[in-house]
């Protein structure tokens, strides 16, 4: 059976005009997500009738040249008369975006997009800028009467990262909300769009079988690993500044924790889900310094110096493998292990819950095998599925046990169905006002408030520098002694046990 819920995607809002306004639409982002994500929504019907596309940057660019170069990226092999279609929606305008009267002819080209002199015009602005130059940025559209509501909606994205400590995001959020209210703000952590992670939530909330387990009565620990092949390439001089634990667990790593350990919201909307992940990032234990050593291990790949933009003899990490505790009833005592890296051997995405052993083993094993808890692995990706682990009988040899699992692959169930990219459902919830899978200020405040204090230990005197491993490892080994000193260890993956697609 298959049923629909949740929020409306963008319809039609009568006559009313929608313009996309992407401020620093000649970067990456435009062009690799944000172009073939509107296109992708646009050939699916999911825009709003009346919708437009106005790209804002300092350099100059006709609106042919615009639509061609988002063209490269976007269209594939479409058909061009659907292209030429959305391209008619397209513009472009140069400006200076920390400039409010630049912005204003951008404001000119947006107001001629009202197809009536009395029809609305919403506004969604996306920052896909650098990161400094959101604070002007936002200014200034304020201050070119840009943000006025009296015409249309306006909302605004803010990409990540959003401030690079706790100062500095509750320093942008004031300034945001000088501007914006906060349910105008929308800001982006794009793992949030991931089906994978939304069916985390369907998974936990509507199945009635796990819940009663989801505790520290019956689970033993949990695992959170996003494991990436890629280098930190021509992204070194940003990446140099941030380093694993700014760049993946201040937001992805720890919006995947908050989503597996929160309590049930009381219904599927922004803020009662995300009151339960806020309390989730408030009950994360804050350690102390010693606590912290025995916890966090970090690492950098050779050759990390090479990178352009990276400084000499630069400690950043580009691995990480972090120890939380969360205290609270559900969790006390349940060790949360979250690793991230670049250059590892493969990219994979994964949650793995461990539940406890039996308490008493009916069934002769010899002394030294332990028979393992139940697994039950959650892959974001590429794998994108889930396995549950268990033990059973072999057939006619006496009492022997195996492990065996119980698969559900997104290829398998939902075949011919393509898995959208994140940017498109998070692109359509702005669009609807739904910002249910966006971070709200306060939770991001927390996040770094748990980040800040790790960062901060790694500059002190007598601080450990990182491990060193080679790149297509699993990172460097005292990654698993972080475990190990447990008595644990990091349990095998997706692609370690054959469930690959
Ligand atoms: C971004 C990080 O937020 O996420 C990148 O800045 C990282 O360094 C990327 O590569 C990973 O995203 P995904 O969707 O490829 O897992």
């Amino acid at each position: 059976m298959t049923t629909t819920a949740g929020p409306n995607l963008a319809h039609d809002a009568g006559s009313d005009a929608t313009a996309l306004v992407i401020l620093g639409a000649s970067g990456n982002l435009a062009h690799q997500k944000l172009g073939p994500a509107i296109f992708s929504l646009y050939r699916k019907g999911r825009l709003p009738d009346n919708v437009h596309v106005v790209g804002v940057a300092r350099n100059a660019m006709t609106d042919d040249a615009f639509r061609h170069w988002l063209q490269e990226s976007s269209a594939g092999d479409a058909a061009t008369a659907e292209w030429d279609e959305f391209a008619a929606r397209l513009c472009y305008v140069a400006a200076d975006v920390t400039d409010p009267a630049s912005l204003a002819e951008a404001g000119r080209r947006v107001a001629d997009l009202a197809e009536y002199p009395d029809s609305k015009i919403n506004c969604l602005f996306y920052l896909a800028l650098a990161p400094g130059l959101y604070e002007p940025a936002i200014a200034a559209l304020a201050a070119a009467g840009l943000t006025d509501e009296s015409y249309g909606w306006r909302r605004i994205v803010v990409e990540k990262p959003f401030g690079s400590n706790l100062a500095t995001a509750r320093r942008l959020n004031a300034q945001v909300h000088q501007v914006f209210r906060e349910e105008q703000v929308f800001r982006i952590d794009h793992y949030l769009g991931k089906e994978t992670v939304q069916n985390l939530l369907v998974f936990r909330f509507a199945n009635a079988i796990f819940e009663p387990v989801w505790n520290r009565n019956y689970i033993d620990q949990v695992q959170i690993t996003v494991a990436e092949d890629v280098l930190v390439g021509d992204r070194g001089e940003y990446y140099d500044q941030a380093g694993v634990l700014r760049d993946m667990f201040q937001n992805h790593l720890l919006q995947l924790l908050s989503l597996i350990a929160m309590d049930p919201p009381y219904a599927f909307e922004a803020d009662a889900l995300r009151n339960e992940k806020a309390k989730v990032l408030r009950s994360v234990r804050r350690m102390s310094l010693r606590e912290l050593h025995r916890s966090l291990v970090i690492g950098q790949y050779d050759g990390y110096h090479l990178e352009p933009g990276v400084g000499p003899g630069s400690q950043t990490p580009t691995y990480a493998a972090l120890r939380l505790y969360i205290d609270n009833w559900r969790w006390q005592g349940v060790p949360f292990y979250l690793r991230s890296g670049k250059g590892l051997a493969r990219k994979s995405t994964e949650m793995l819950v461990q539940f406890h052993s039996p308490p008493h083993m009916l069934f002769p094993v010899p002394d030294e095998v332990a028979i393992p808890g139940n697994t039950l692995s959650i892959c974001i990706q590429p794998n994108e599925g889930m396995r549950l682990e268990f033990q059973s009988k072999v057939p006619d040899a006496g009492l022997q046990m195996k492990t065996v699992d119980l698969e559900f692959h997104y290829h398998d169930d939902f075949a011919g169905i393509d898995i959208p990219d994140a940017y498109e459902r998070l692109l359509l919830d702005v669009i609807a006002g739904d910002a249910a899978l966006f971070t709200r200020n306060d939770e991001i405040e927390l996040a770094w408030s748990i980040i800040d204090p790790i960062i901060d230990s790694l500059d002190l005197p007598g601080a450990p520098a990182p491990y060193r491993y080679l790149p297509g490892m699993s990172g460097p080994p005292h990654g698993e002694e972080l475990l190990e000193a447990d008595g644990r260890r990091w349990l095998p993956g997706c692609a370690e046990v054959g469930y690959v697609v």
